[in-house]
């Protein structure tokens, strides 16, 4: 009952905010008398408009000789709900040519990833491979997948190879295996010179378990996966910038959990896990700011991937997605700007920021 007991406190100050789509879900005598009164007063001081009239002072229009404005309205239609994005599983994947990019503006230039050699982890599927896809099309000038699953892994290379003609090489690697991390990092470097980018997506989830009968062996592993696994990546991707002197972007793949406490299902450790990502990101970034390292985290609600594409998490989607004002899940690849973003030079001053992408989930 978190998000009644959340809503019953806010309530009293923001009543006006409470949404039907809630009530709906964990119905409160608290929601529901503070919804009608409020809304109620708020909708009939609100004057609705059917048409908005427009004055264009533009040099090219009609009456501007005699230092008259264009004068005319524009209809207001109803406002409609958007409809969800749908995402082809099989798109295409452009790179950015040479050529392309050459006559981009600054600023896109600078938002690009050109020429910069990009390390993913996760990247076999989910969300790391359409981040892996999205740098491909932003210019990367190759890409090395990490990841434990040997089958996809090779498979999301190869087709990445395939349909961009860059250099992409997948490396099966355990996040949580120290040696085998550096062997790799290494054989990058060697490959296709310093790393400029990590992306740092592998990770588990654990859900629906309470607190008090959370095996400790999983919940060591899941800390292992998603929290060890990231900070040694970071220290050996970091330590290979270093010593090349180049300056570089990580950036960690957290989650709101994070930063709120999820509802209805309980997973302390995944919470724990993501929280400890968080904090590892800001500290790194104040460690290594001298090293021009900078060092940030992407922080993404309720997404749409296999890893919650689980029958028994069905139910709970319906009320994840009544709690999140977008009212949808994020699709694979809302993630994909912001991690453009993060790993160009556009983002150059940012370090040790916790980017929150979840669709308002965590506004309430
Ligand atoms: N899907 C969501 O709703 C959601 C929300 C917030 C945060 N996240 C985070 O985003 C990241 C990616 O999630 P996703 O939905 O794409 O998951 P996913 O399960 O689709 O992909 C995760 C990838 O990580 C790899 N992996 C798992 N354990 C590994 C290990 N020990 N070593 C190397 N690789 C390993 C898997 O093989 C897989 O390819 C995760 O860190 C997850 O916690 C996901």
């Amino acid at each position: 009952m978190a998000s009644a007991v959340r809503a019953a406190r806010m309530a009293p100050r923001f009543s006006v905010l409470v949404r039907p789509a809630v009530a709906r879900t964990t119905p409160s005598v608290c929601q529901r008398a503070a919804f009608s009164v409020s809304a109620g007063r708020f909708k009939s001081e609100v004057i609705k408009e059917t048409e908005v009239p427009v004055s264009v002072y533009n040099p090219d229009a009609k009456g501007v000789a005699s230092g008259n404005a264009d004068h005319f309205s524009i209809p207001v239609k109803p406002r409609q709900r958007a409809p969800e994005p749908v995402v082809e599983e099989d798109e295409e994947v452009v790179p950015l040519e040479e050529k392309v990019y050459s006559q981009l503006p600054k600023t896109l230039q600078k938002m690009s990833v050109h020429g910069k050699v990009i390390i993913i982890t996760g990247g076999a599927r989910g969300l790391g491979n359409y981040m892996a896809r999205a740098c491909a099309e932003a210019g990367a000038k190759a890409i090395a997948i990490f990841d434990a699953n040997q089958e996809l892994g090779d498979e999301s290379a190869a087709e990445l190879h395939q349909k961009t003609g860059l250099p992409v090489s997948f490396f099966k690697v355990d996040v949580r295996d120290g040696h085998a991390i550096d062997a790799a990092v290494k054989n990058v470097v060697d490959l296709y010179g310093t790393p400029d980018v990590l992306v740092n997506s592998a990770g588990i989830a654990d859900s629906n378990i309470p607190a008090e009968t959370y095996d400790p062996a999983m919940f060591r592993r899941l800390i292992d996966i998603n929290l060890t696994g990231s900070f040694l990546m970071s220290q050996s991707v970091g330590r290979a910038m270093m010593a090349a002197g180049k300056p570089g972007s990580i950036i960690l793949v957290a989650s709101m959990s994070g930063s709120i406490v999820n509802y209805p299902q309980e997973q302390s450790c995944y919470n724990a896990s993501k929280a400890g990502v968080i904090q590892l990101g800001k500290s790194l970034a104040a460690e290594w700011a001298k090293y021009q390292i900078r060092v940030n985290c992407i922080s993404p609600g309720y997404m749409d991937t296999a890893l919650n594409k689980v029958p028994a998490l069905d139910a709970q989607k319906k009320i994840w997605k009544s709690l999140t004002p977008q009212d949808r899940l994020g699709n694979v690849d809302d993630l994909n700007g912001l991690c453009v973003f993060l790993a160009s030079d556009a983002s150059g001053f940012m370090t040790g920021s916790n980017v929150i992408i979840d669709g308002g989930y965590s506004l309430y």
